[in-house]
């Protein structure tokens, strides 16, 4: 049975019904529309799905639907503003840090957090703060180059 859940993406709220077992990786990418959260391994191994749950990078894919219940998300959609890319972004492609894009959204979202608790990371902290996100094109170190430069 369905249930009822309320939950803030990108700072618009929104309230539906979902199935018990939606991940909330589906939730974002089916119901909301909102594909630039990935789906890859679907184990929690990649970190194509990565969002931002009250704060702290998540792998959506392991977080149902209803467990976001009451709680705020962060997309890659979130990032942009009238004003332009996020600095992070604007960094990835500078770097040539993005090839096919699919690790992209989960490892810029998992930098601008590093970036929010700490503005001068150490390259040991960067490598540490996307050790969770998988890229199969860059060999990682135009992304930490990227993220450095911030
Ligand atoms: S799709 Fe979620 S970690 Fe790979
Ligand atoms: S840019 Fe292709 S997987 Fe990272």
């Amino acid at each position: 049975m369905k249930k009822l859940i309320k939950l803030t993406v990108n700072d618009r709220e929104y309230e539906m019904a979902v199935e018990p077992n939606l991940s909330l990786t589906d939730l974002i990418r089916y119901e909301l529309k909102l594909t630039g959260t990935k789906k890859g391994c679907e184990t929690g191994d990649c970190g194509a799905c990565t969002v931002i749950l009250d704060g702290i990078p998540v792998n959506s894919c392991l977080v149902l639907a209803v467990q976001a219940n009451g709680r705020k998300v962060e997309t890659i959609e979130g990032l942009a503003n009238e004003a332009g890319l996020h600095p992070v972004q604007d960094a990835f492609v500078e770097h040539g840090a993005i090839q096919c894009g699919f690790c992209s959204s989960g490892m810029i979202l998992s930098a601008k957090h590093l970036l929010d608790k700490n503005p001068k990371p150490e390259e040991s902290e960067i490598r540490a703060s996307i050790s969770g996100n998988l890229c199969r094109c860059t060999g990682y170190q135009k992304i930490i180059d990227a993220i450095k430069s911030v």
